[in-house]
């Protein structure tokens, strides 16, 4: 059994993503401070070890122990908005300890990294959809704290041969299918869960933030990607590691788009309720249209989306949120 190193394992993507790879055969190895990821969305009956990324001899300890032979990278800070008000909080966290992070796997013989990028690289896009060609030229520390990194590996491979895919991924939503796993942030911020929310009776209403885009509806489209589908890219990453693809970047979307005001009425569609919406000032720093081209990952790494129209992004949200109305700890 392939023991594969989780990094921040215990949070959204990483925790479905853990689930994926046990039901698919190797063996998850999970690594995480807890900050802001849950214990319970970790198994029981998969190996846990708390702790921080940086830490040299735990995670030496840890390779050595479960005999790891890659590892997948997801810890990290990852709200735009916060890493506006803490840039030195992003590049510490995310850009220093990956660099010891990655210096202890390279010192421990692991060479092999799937690492947890983002859409957030390319800030605003001047075509859609956005090839991985594209400029990149992030407009908020955390994109450029994930694009710093993706070139770290780049220079990591040149000298020391290691071998890297980082996925790129657009709109992450949904959760298992059995409800088992979903989402829960502390600091909630985006769009799916806050519709839920609202649903519940957790908020008054759902704000739409911005209304005078350059859209069809005048709110803005992004490419929503169910969970699942981000799971599984990670496997195939891995498989054509070991097959020897060639190490890059490659976007993880559907290549469709929906607007703001089309995710809430399937939302009100799914749930059957008649969730109150308030239309409100624009977010800073919200690009009109985010739309992958996802050629490069359906031709290389053989994956396709399979579970990421809205209709089914919205039912393993709203069946998550409804068997865990206060996630996961309360
Ligand atoms: N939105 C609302 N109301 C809300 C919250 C969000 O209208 O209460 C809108 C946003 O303005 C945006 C869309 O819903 O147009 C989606 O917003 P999210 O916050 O759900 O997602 P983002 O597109 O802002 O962010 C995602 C990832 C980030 C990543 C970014 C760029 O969550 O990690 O894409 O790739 F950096």
């Amino acid at each position: 059994m392939k023991k594969i190193l989780i990094s921040g394992g215990a949070g959204y993507i990483g925790s479905h993503t853990v689930q994926a790879l046990s039901k698919a055969g190797y063996g998850p190895v999970v690594l995480d401070s807890l900050i802001t990821g849950h214990r319970k969305a970790v198994s029981k009956n998969i190996s846990f070890y708390q702790g921080d990324i940086a830490d040299d001899g735990l995670v030496s300890n840890i390779i050595k122990k479960e005999n790891v032979s890659a590892a997948i990278h997801f810890a990290a800070r990852s709200l735009v908005g916060e890493s506006v008000q803490k840039p030195d909080l992003y590049f510490e966290e995310n850009v220093a300890k990956t660099n010891r992070f990655m210096s202890t796997l390279l010192k421990c013989g692991v060479n092999k990294v799937v690492f947890s990028s983002t859409a957030a690289t390319y800030g605003n896009p001047e075509v859609t959809p956005i090839a991985e060609e594209s400029g990149t030229e992030p407009i908020n520390p955390y994109g450029a704290s994930k694009l710093m990194i993706e070139q770290s590996l780049y220079w990591l491979e040149q000298a020391y041969g290691l071998k890297w895919v980082a996925l790129r991924y657009f709109n992450a939503a949904g959760a298992a299918l059995d409800g088992s796993l979903g989402e829960d942030h502390t600091t909630e911020t985006h769009l799916i869960p806050l519709i839920l929310k609202t649903a519940l009776g957790h908020r008054e209403a759902i704000s739409i933030l911005g209304t005078d885009y350059n859209t069809p509806d005048g709110t803005c489209i992004r490419d929503y990607i169910h969970v699942l589908d981000l799971a599984e890219a990670h496997i195939r990453a891995l498989e054509a590691l070991d097959q020897g693809v060639a190490c890059g970047a490659y976007n993880v979307g559907t290549g469709a788009g929906y607007s703001v005001r089309e995710v809430v009425n399937m939302a009100k569609r799914v749930t059957g309720m008649d969730i109150p919406v308030v239309e409100a000032h624009r977010r800073a720093g919200d690009p009109d249209v985010l739309v992958a081209k996802v050629e490069k990952i359906q031709k290389t790494l053989g994956w396709q989306a399979r579970y990421s129209d809205l209709e089914t992004i919205i039912k393993t949200a709203w069946e998550w949120h409804q068997k865990h109305p206060h996630g996961y700890e309360k």
